[in-house]
């Protein structure tokens, strides 16, 4: 085992790695990137898409138009592509709707979420009145029908919507669908996988921002079940309908965080907050940071584009007026953006048209060698510990892990000093001690290197005032 140390304090200790240095000139030498000037441009300056939620009727509004085409790079139909707008006859598909939509999205260079495969709300007539097995076959047909029409058109499926229960039993919601057997989510996630593999596939739903409720618990258990069934999952929609009532959670980038750490992506798929001035600005302001500080959470969607086309537009819960003009919500979010947060790991799918399927789903953002990696090894490790983006609060760093000698898997520590704390990691799959100050990092999939090959991993620490770098390990096997 080699260990490399290094400390980070006011004053720089002199015995710098090569590899801290070479970072460090990087970083002085590349300019700050100029702030984004528009939600989308903003958002990708971490690697993540900013959406809105698009009617099909407002696509001859010229005002609306030219805001999400201006501000937005990720399109969801509001209901153009639910259950019964897609079939509302059995068997008899009507794909106008949702096509205006997709259209005018993939011509304006933007991706979709497409939203929503299947749903106890918003079914057709006929399937209604259905149950039991004819109502199972029903509902796979359809989502196999649906994401075969828009395959490779689809960013991310909310393939299930809103399947658990309000209140404190943390149980699955009653519903025809439920009542088919409790199998059928995973059901659902596997004929959606089999009809469009490049699409990511989420599990969508509202109340399961606040880590402490009942609800958020029951989706995380299923979660963390399927990843470790292999049901195809990678992603959780966080829908985040947020009023007076039911404000931002405080611990918001909690939840993210430990969805996260289950190995999907996490995104922001219904953002509203009824309010006005500078409370709803703020609030925004925290799900922008909160979406930032976790690694894979990779975008945000504001349901609507003015407070006038929203579902709730009394509540004025968006980020433009009646009127399209800016609020000060746009501009905290547009700020909070702009300052930057734990970028988006580079190996997951950027922002940007897609005009072909995926070869196939990516879940797991691991670094994968470039030889073929030997299958046994007797060598042994380097970790080399290298900072990255500074802010006020918190800082990047990555560790290299190098083979001397052909190893078949190697586990890297990361020790923090207290107050600090990791708060989010990409590119292996992390464990922690019971104090919360030493992270056992463990390759995603194979982590069998040749001699001299490299991989890294990288994590943000919240450093609580205390810049001491981690001190870093490697072990091979
Ligand atoms: O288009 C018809 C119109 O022709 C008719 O005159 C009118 C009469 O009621 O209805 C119009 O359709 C309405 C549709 O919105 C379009 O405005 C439906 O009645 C109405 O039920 C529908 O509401 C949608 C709601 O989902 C249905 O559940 C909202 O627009 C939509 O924003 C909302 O979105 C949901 C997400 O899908 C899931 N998460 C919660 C979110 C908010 O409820």
């Amino acid at each position: 085992m080699t260990i490399t140390r290094h400390r980070h304090g006011r004053r720089r200790a002199s015995a710098v790695s090569a590899v801290a240095v070479a970072t460090l000139a990087v970083a002085l030498a590349v300019p700050a990137a100029a702030a984004g000037s528009t939600l989308q441009a903003a958002a990708a300056e971490s690697g993540r898409y900013f959406g809105t939620a698009i009617a099909a009727s407002r696509l001859n509004d010229g005002t609306y138009t030219n805001i999400a085409n201006r501000e937005f790079n990720m399109i969801t139909a509001e209901n153009e592509m639910k259950m019964d707008a897609m079939q509302p006859n059995r068997g008899q598909f009507n794909w106008s709707s949702g096509d205006r939509i997709v259209n005018w999205a993939r011509q304006n260079g933007k991706q979709v979420r497409g939203h929503a495969l299947a749903w106890h709300s918003q079914q057709p007539e006929w399937m209604r009145t259905m149950e039991g097995p004819s109502l199972r076959t029903a509902m796979l047909d359809h989502v196999t029908q649906v994401a075969t029409y828009y395959r490779g058109k689809i960013h991310s499926w909310d393939v299930v919507n809103e399947a658990f229960a309000d209140g404190n039993s943390g149980g699955r919601r009653d519903s025809n669908l439920q009542r088919t057997g409790n199998d059928w989510i995973e059901a659902a996630f596997r004929a959606a996988r089999a009809a469009d593999p490049g699409a990511k596939l989420c599990y969508n739903d509202y109340n399961t921002d606040n880590w402490s409720h009942a609800k958020t618990q029951g989706v995380y258990n299923m979660v963390k079940d399927f990843k470790a069934r292999g049901v195809p999952i990678d992603c959780v929609g966080f829908q985040a309908h947020f009023n007076s009532g039911n404000p931002v959670p405080s611990n918001y980038d909690v939840t993210l965080r430990n969805f996260a750490a289950l190995g999907v992506d996490v995104q922001i798929t219904e953002l509203d907050i009824e309010g006005s001035g500078s409370s709803q600005a703020q609030q925004f302001q925290g799900v922008v940071q909160a979406c930032l500080s976790v690694a894979r959470c990779t975008g945000i969607t504001v349901w609507g584009v003015r407070d006038s086309d929203s579902w709730r537009a009394s509540g004025t819960p968006l980020l433009f007026d009646g009127s399209g003009n800016k609020k000060a919500a746009y501009t905290s979010t547009l700020n909070a953006l702009n300052a930057g947060g734990t970028p988006v790991p580079s190996t997951s799918p950027t922002p940007g048209p897609s005009t072909s399927p995926t070869p196939g789903p990516s879940t797991s953002p691991t670094p994968t060698p470039t030889t073929t990696p030997p299958p046994t090894g007797s060598g042994t490790c380097t970790a080399t510990y290298s900072e990255g983006q500074k802010w006020n609060d918190r800082f990047n760093g990555t560790v290299t892990i190098r083979a001397n000698g052909n190893i078949s898997s190697w586990t890297s520590t990361v020790t923090v000093r207290s107050p600090q704390r990791i708060i989010a990691t990409w590119s292996g799959s992390p464990t922690w001690d019971s104090s919360g100050n030493v992270m056992t990092m463990r390759p995603s999939g194979s982590g069998a290197l040749a001699d001299g090959q490299t991989v890294s991993f990288g994590f943000t620490v919240q450093h609580g005032g205390n810049w001491t770098w981690p001190t870093v390990a490697c072990s091979a096997s």
